[in-house]
């Protein structure tokens, strides 16, 4: 009989998902290494945190969570025990060695870029602390282990695989070009290899990630550039991959062939996440987004003549050094111009390092935090009346979380709504069809409308 792993971890993930898949990667790295997974940070004789350094208030709760941690390591020290504290990710980029200045409760400082070494730098903090935040001319996905089977079947049917990093791009008021470094596709072959992997265990979906997604442009078989249509064309031909998505696109890279995808694979799910940022040229001039609203609004256009029925998502960020009420005003009738199913609102927050942040005409936090609401309810509106447009029709729902309530299941419809029913465990992982009817004013509930095990 096995003795089991003799160390443990456990890794809280902060941000985006990306972020999420890469701290299931520092677990396959570790898992290497003979690290177990630990319930809970008590249990872990090593603590990492998966960082994001997007907004401050994101960076910032790094330093309480570190606090806690601390405390976490002198009560197991009370019983005997040892405790490895690690910071991952985004502000472990940015902030390097200052962070165990700031926080010398931290062993090892590791990132993005560097996560694959974890079992070599695990060993050397456990000396001195230990800071790895070089961009290595190596690539981290050569030396990741694949996991296993099992470990896949229980992050579940739905999976992210990263396939670009890094961004050219370099908005304004953006730290991602710095913390994640330039722009890197992985090869077509290796994201095939790693999707077969992950349907074979029984994963149904896949996101696809990168900062800037749509810029992909890995090697393909024949060893020249591919587009991410081309990527999506080649995981469409694995059987049982019911379901793709990608995240998150920059409107630049939106390529023909790319809106052509949306309307030839049947894999690839209605739903597009395309920030904007702005709906004021002049603001989208500041952010150095380079487009203007026109060519956000024609490209929509031409993607709804592909796939009329896509849901749209996007970014905003509000208060912008120089926004005026009329820019704000621009950006409130854009978003209610598109129709978005969803989208994300932020108070724009300065980041060191960033050319925002030096802007004048920085603007005052009350100010952010009621256009940030005006933006919420008209965002929120919109998403209602999606739901809205969706009541009364029958939609294939992807079965993939349980939930806290006994004898209900969550799944996703193709346009990315979470949909609550009635059902048991075994129908995770299925396609079942539902019929969708409003549940109050706002969101959307349903019924299986097939016997379960009638798989799609
Ligand atoms: N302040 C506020 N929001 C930001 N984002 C990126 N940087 C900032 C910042 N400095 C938002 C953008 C981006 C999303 C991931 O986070 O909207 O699309
Ligand atoms: Fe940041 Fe996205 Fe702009 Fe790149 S394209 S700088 S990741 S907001």
């Amino acid at each position: 009989m096995s003795t089991g792993p003799t160390r443990t971890y456990f890794v809280k993930t902060y941000g985006c998902q990306m972020n999420v898949y890469d701290s299931e990667r520092m677990g396959d790295a570790l898992a290497g290494a003979g690290f177990g997974a630990a319930d809970s940070p008590e249990d872990a004789d090593l603590i990492i945190l998966n960082t994001c350094h997007i907004r401050e208030k994101a960076a910032q709760k790094v330093y309480s969570e570190i606090g806690r941690l601390a405390g976490i390591r002198r009560r197991r020290a009370e019983k005997g025990q040892k405790t490895l504290i690690g910071v991952a990710g985004c502000v472990a980029q940015a902030e390097g060695e200052e962070i165990i200045a700031r926080a010398p409760a931290v062993d090892l400082v590791v990132g993005p870029q560097s996560f694959h070494r974890l079992p070599e730098l695990v060993a050397r903090a456990a000396g001195e602390p230990v800071v790895a935040t070089d961009f290595p001319a190596e690539d981290k996905f050569n030396f990741l282990p694949a996991p296993s089977a099992k470990t896949i079947r229980a992050r579940g049917v739905s999976a992210f695989v990263t396939v670009q990093e890094g961004c050219d791009k370099f908005c304004s008021f953006c730290v991602v070009p710095y913390t994640r470094g330039a722009e890197s596709s992985r090869p077509v072959e290796k994201i095939v290899a790693e999707a077969r992997r992950l349907v074979t265990a029984g994963v149904r979906e896949i996101t696809l990630l990168g900062q800037n997604v749509n810029a992909y442009h890995g090697q393909n078989a024949g060893g020249a550039p591919a587009t991410l249509a081309e990527l999506l064309g080649q995981l469409a031909q694995i059987d049982g991959l019911a379901r793709l998505r990608y995240t998150t696109s920059h409107p630049r890279d939106m390529d023909d062939a790319l809106i052509g995808a949306h309307r030839d694979i049947e894999q690839l799910m209605p739903y597009l996440h395309l920030p904007v940022q702005s709906g004021s040229d002049r603001v989208l001039k500041a952010m150095n987004r380079r487009h203007t609203r026109d060519f956000y609004l024609a490209l929509i256009g031409r993607i709804r003549d592909a796939r009329p029925d896509i849901a749209l998502s996007g970014d905003f960020i509000v208060g912008f050094p120089g926004e005026t009420d009329r820019d704000f005003a621009q950006t409130i009738s854009l978003v209610s111009q598109i129709g978005y199913a969803s989208a994300y609102s932020f108070k724009y927050s300065p980041r060191p390092g960033t050319p925002g942040a030096e802007l004048a005409g920085q603007i005052d936090e009350t100010l952010k935090a009621d256009r940030l609401a005006e933006l919420q309810a008209v965002i929120g509106k919109g998403r209602a009346d999606f739901n809205r447009a969706c009541h009364g029709q029958t939609l294939p729902v992807l079965f993939d979380r349980a939930t806290k309530i006994a004898g209900k299941v969550s799944g996703r419809t193709p346009y990315n709504q979470t949909i609550i029913v009635t059902g048991g465990e075994d129908i995770r992982g299925e396609i079942l069809p539902v019929a969708l009817t409003m549940n109050g004013q706002n969101s959307l509930c349903g019924q299986i409308v097939v016997p379960q095990g009638a798989r799609r």
